[in-house]
Order: C-alpha cells, then sequence, then structure tokens
C-alpha cells in the first residue's frame, strides 16, 4: 500500500467522515443550484437558508451583481498577477480608500480572501523577541499567520481578561506585543470583550489587531464593527475585514495607520505572491459596501430578527452560550446527534451547519444557526417551530440554560 495514502486514510476526521457517510448523515459539500438567498435549492429541493454568512443579505442584490457585470466588461475577468506587480486597478485602490475613510485609518488594503489578510498580516508584524498574545477561539487564518511568526505565541482563554493579564505579565516590557482577536467570534457569536482588552492594551503597551469579519455589516454605525460599536476604533491598530459575508463577494482588507500599511505593502507575503482579487468581487465588494452604509434599514431589520430569535431559543431551553449577535450556537454536545439534527431539518427544509470535532472539542459540538437581513418573520418562526421540536425530541432542551444566563 501506497505509504501516504495509508496514513492519510488514517487521519482521524477521514475516519468520521466514512462513519458518518455510513449513517447516512453527511452533510457537507451539497451543491447550491440557486442564488443564494434566504431560500436555496439544494439536489432539487427548496430549503430555507439559515447557515449563511451573508447577513445583509446583498450576494444577489441588482445593484451587485450590475457592478460585477460592468467591471468584467470593462477589466475582464482576472488580474494575471499580485497587487505588488501587474495586477492593481483602480477599483482596488478607490475600495482601499473607501474603507479607510469609513474605518478613520489613514490607509487600506484590500487582499483576494480575508483569510491571506490574516495569513500575510499576522505573520509578518512581530519579530523573534516579540509576542503575540492570541484568544483560544479565534479564528483558523489567524492562528495559521501566528504559525508562520517566529515570535513568541502565548494563548490566553477565551474572552477571559484575567488569562489575557497573566500572559502580558510574561512578556519583556519593551518589546511589541500584539494582541489579536476575532471581534465577532465566528462559531460562538460572542464578542470580544474590546473595551478591557483596550484598557489592558494601555496598562502593557500592548497593539491590538481585530478581525471584524462578522462585525462589519452587523454592529456599530452603519455596519463599522465591533470596534466602532465600542465606540473604540482608534484604540484598536489594525482592523481586518472580509468581504465574504456582509458585503456579498470574496476578499479582504487590512485597515491601519499609514507606517503600518506602507510596511506590510512591501512585507506581506499572502499579498505579494497571490493574485489580486478580480475585477468582478472587487466591484461587487464596492457595490455592496455603498448599500450597507445607505440602507440602515437592512441592519435595523437584521437586529429585529436577532432579537426575537435569541429570545425564543432562550425561551425554549436552547443552550446558545454568550451569543449576542445573528450567530447562534445551538449547542448539542455530540457529534452523531449534530449531524442527525442537521439532516432532520434538512429533510424539513431548512439549512444549518453542523459544527463538530475536531473543528471543535467533541463535548463543544454545535448547529450553527445564522440570520440575514432578507429573512423574513415567516421564514424565521417556521425554522424556530421546526427546531424546537427536534431539539426536544433528542433531548437537549433544558429551561436551566435560560436562567443561567440572566
Ligand atoms: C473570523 C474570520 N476571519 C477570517 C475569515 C476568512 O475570511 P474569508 O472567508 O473571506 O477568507 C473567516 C471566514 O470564515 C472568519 O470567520
Amino acid at each position: 500500500m501506497n505509504l501516504l495514502v495509508e496514513k492519510l486514510l488514517e487521519s482521524p476526521i477521514c475516519e468520521t467522515a466514512r462513519q458518518v457517510k455510513a449513517n447516512g448523515l453527511y452533510p457537507y459539500f451539497k451543491a447550491i443550484e440557486s442564488e443564494q438567498d434566504t431560500e436555496v435549492i439544494i439536489s432539487g429541493k427548496k430549503v430555507l437558508m439559515f447557515g449563511s454568512n451573508a447577513y445583509l443579505g446583498l450576494t444577489n442584490h441588482p445593484k451587485v451583481k450590475e457592478a460585477a457585470i460592468e467591471a468584467v466588461k470593462k477589466y475582464g475577468t482576472g488580474m494575471a498577477g499580485s497587487r505588488y506587480l501587474n495586477g492593481t486597478i483602480d477599483l482596488h485602490l478607490a475600495l482601499e480608500k473607501k474603507i479607510a475613510q469609513f474605518l478613520g485609518k489613514d490607509d487600506a488594503m484590500v487582499y483576494s480572501t480575508g483569510f491571506q489578510v490574516n495569513l500575510g498580516v499576522v505573520s509578518c508584524m512581530t519579530g523573534r523577541e516579540d509576542y503575540i498574545l492570541w484568544d483560544e477561539l479565534d479564528h483558523a487564518s489567524i492562528i495559521e499567520g501566528h504559525r508562520l511568526s517566529y515570535s513568541t505565541k502565548l494563548k490566553f482563554r477565551h474572552n477571559d481578561m484575567d488569562s489575557l493579564e497573566r500572559q502580558l505579565q510574561k512578556c519583556v516590557p519593551d518589546k511589541v506585543k500584539l494582541i489579536v482577536v476575532d471581534g465577532v467570534f465566528s462559531m460562538e457569536g460572542d464578542i470580544a470583550n474590546l473595551p478591557e482588552i483596550v484598557r489592558l492594551a494601555r496598562k502593557y503597551n500592548a497593539n491590538i489587531m481585530v478581525d471584524e469579519a462578522h462585525g462589519l455589516g452587523v454592529l456599530g454605525r452603519q455596519g463599522r464593527g465591533v470596534c466602532d460599536h465600542f465606540g473604540l476604533l482608534p484604540q484598536v491598530d489594525l482592523v481586518m475585514g472580509t468581504f465574504s459575508k456582509s458585503l456579498a463577494s470574496i476578499g479582504g482588507f487590512i485597515a491601519s495607520s499609514q507606517p503600518v500599511i506602507d510596511y506590510l505593502r512591501l512585507n506581506s507575503r499572502s499579498y505579494i505572491f497571490s493574485a489580486s482579487s478580480t475585477p468582478a468581487a472587487t466591484a461587487a465588494a464596492n457595490a455592496a459596501f455603498d448599500i450597507m452604509v445607505n440602507e440602515p434599514e437592512r441592519i435595523e431589520h437584521l437586529w429585529k430578527l436577532t432579537d426575537y430569535a435569541l429570545a425564543r431559543f432562550r425561551n425554549m431551553g436552547a443552550e446558545i452560550g454568550h451569543t449576542s449577535t445573528p450567530i447562534i450556537p445551538l449547542f448539542i454536545r455530540d457529534n452523531e446527534k449534530t449531524f442527525y439534527v442537521t439532516k432532520e431539518l434538512f429533510d424539513q427544509g431548512i439549512f444549518v451547519n453542523p459544527v463538530v470535532a475536531p473543528a471543535v472539542a467533541s463535548d463543544d459540538t454545535l448547529i450553527r444557526f445564522s440570520l440575514m437581513a432578507t429573512h423574513s418573520f415567516r421564514q424565521l418562526d417556521y425554522a424556530l417551530d421546526k427546531i424546537e421540536k427536534c431539539l426536544y425530541k433528542i433531548g437537549v432542551l433544558n429551561p436551566q440554560y435560560a436562567e443561567m444566563l440572566v
């Protein structure tokens, strides 16, 4: 037997996948045959989409589509090179300027994906004698970024400010200390304790980078994100965001002071050694950005749905942790039951995402339920009723969860 194949077949995740497939519960890589909207078609079947990151529901907005089409007509389909060399067009520069102004930063850089932003920024900001302090639930792209860095990495417990302070105390005072956190945690939906992080950063002379992948378009004035929600944008040194969620496209950005951006343009390897984002993706993000800024009623509706769903989940006794955003984790705490619930809901016309080991610890498995500004209350009620019945059936509803969080 081929040694490589043998080794790969032994990997725990492949083993789990084989078992789940054998039980007819495999939920991944289902092809969507329609637009990404609140209702999608999968295998010819209409299902309600409660697993999307398109929080503002803009992926099929006529103005966003039109902008992408016009960009293809004018610039073609691909950039055929890196931003550094032949891959910059005026659309990239205009979008960078707009983002920087919006966030009150000197400058911004547009990358081809959000993953590449974190990878290319976190890996090159700090040196051998410096420190990266990271929340244990930070996104994988942040973790990949600091894996590539030569700095000392200090993990702190999720949103635990005593733990962060203990780690800061370990650092040599006159070395760079970069604290990197998700603004909204992507699976759990809770918000970083930014006021405390800012206080500790001041006390220990540290710098802060916030990933706004799930905050942009959701929190803050006109969707500026978590940093703005707390009125702390000026105190955050680097603000990262993606176009793949609220902005209905693909790509990402980092916004910061001029010296930081000047450094990154010349040192960030995923920016330099990868082709730049396509004209269509850049133009779509730009159009979606304008809608986010000019149509605040979308964000308002998203929050009405969110508040309603959070209250109903808590009242039914679902365990939803500390979320306070449109990302709602339904903790099942069992791999197999999580796959079962996903399949059961799909059969009843509801698409949700299972999050299982090894992505999370096996007793932290959950169903990730997420909302879009384009959902109607009728769609939401339909889903909530079905979910309540399903969670009841597998025995995970407990009225005490609601009390525990008050
Ligand atoms: C918190 C967070 N950061 C970064 C990313 C990567 O963004 P993208 O999908 O645009 O590459 C994601 C995507 O899932 C995310 O959730």
